[in-house]
């Protein structure tokens, strides 16, 4: 019958044919939540990432507020303000961020004196025609657009600095005083992070997935503790500290930067969801590559394995979420609407060393 034959009345019952059918569709298909999953110091962040998308705010954007947190923390000493510096005693900063619908990306490296550099990241996306920045760069971008400049450098971190400064090496002509060891900042310190196997390092990694299904994430880190002035390691670098396509979904790393520089860490993650694995499989399948690729004997222990720590963390676009790291004992951050955020154990390779 054409439409110009049809009754107010056909109308009305087939409107409401449709509505049933349509209605009984959604019921069949459970509404896509929101969700974020990060870093183990993500619990906070995601929680605020899945506030924010709630409230409707792009992914990127969520996760850029989520891991704002940490940027501001002085006790997150991988991350922002309070950061531990590079060799020199300098805190040079390193984030980026994604936009898996629109396929762009911003970034900086070796940032100095900006508290948020995630923030800044995120203008590199939306206010230039370029993804990377850098040093000196990054700093007058920065200022262009209204960051204020502020030393970065606690005194908690200044004093971790000079310790390791001091003790770096034998015969150079620093030396500790005598009960420094005993300062509540460096007891702090080494409680935290000094018995690990592996040489410390921080950094903060949130990936979000909206209900509409777009997703974005963001990566920001001081970078490894006490680093050649001007390393860049793989968290402002799309494809190895984070990347994100809404087709598949969106991941992120933390941990030994090097390795996932190498093995374009977070890109191979999203590239082995697209063909099909889980989050957590596609971590792990990531991970087997990196650990392949760890040739260099100064990277082995004596069995071979990896004398560094690499974190993965993803969220497909269906909503499962997955972390797997190089060693047994890491977590991650998941929150979605509804629910509270929530650390969970990541899948490894590796059993770590009893000692450790
Ligand atoms: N994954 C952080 C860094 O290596 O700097």
């Amino acid at each position: 019958m054409p439409a110009s034959d049809l009754t107010r009345r056909d109308l009305l019952t087939s409107v409401a044919a449709a509505g049933v059918a349509g209605a009984a569709a959604v019921a069949a298909q459970p509404a896509r939540r929101q969700v974020a999953i990060g870093s183990v110091n993500a619990l906070a962040a995601v929680k605020l990432t899945v506030e924010r998308l709630s409230a409707g705010e792009p992914p990127v954007d969520a996760a850029v507020a989520g891991v704002g947190l940490a940027e501001a923390d002085p006790d997150e000493v991988g991350v922002g303000y309070g950061g531990l510096p590079n060799e020199d005693g300098v805190v040079q900063l390193d984030a980026a961020v994604m936009d898996g619908v629109s396929m762009r990306a911003g970034a900086v490296a070796a940032l100095e004196r900006i508290k948020h550099p995630a923030r800044v990241a995120l203008q590199v996306m939306r206010r230039t025609t370029r993804i990377l920045l850098v040093g000196d760069g990054a700093l007058r971008f920065a200022r262009a657009h209204g960051f204020v400049e502020e030393n970065l450098l606690t005194e908690r971190a200044r004093k971790i600095w000079l310790y390791w400064k001091e003790n770096a090496a034998p015969d150079d002509d620093w030396l500790p005083a005598a009960a420094e060891a005993e300062d509540p900042d460096l007891r702090w310190f080494v409680e935290k992070y000094g018995s690990s196997y592996f040489r410390p390092q921080g950094t903060i990694h949130v990936s979000a997935l909206a209900a509409d299904g777009g997703v974005g994430c963001c990566t920001t880190t001081s970078g490894l503790f006490f680093k050649l002035p001007g390393r860049v390691g793989d968290s402002p670098l799309i494809g190895c500290g984070l990347y994100c396509d809404a087709e598949v979904g969106s991941a992120g790393a933390t941990g030994h930067g090097e390795s996932c520089i190498i093995s374009n860490g977070a890109a191979t993650v999203v590239e082995f969801m697209r063909q099909g694995k889980s989050p957590e499989a596609a971590c792990l399948a990531t991970l087997e590559r990196v650990v392949r690729s760890t040739r260099a004997a100064f990277l082995r222990d004596t069995e071979g394995r990896p004398r560094y720590n690499l974190n993965l963390y993803a969220v497909s676009a269906k909503g499962e979420v997955g972390g797997a790291s190089t060693w047994s004992g890491a977590q991650h951050a998941v929150c979605r609407s509804g629910e509270p955020a929530r650390l969970l154990p990541s899948a490894y390779l590796f059993k770590r060393p009893a000692a450790d």
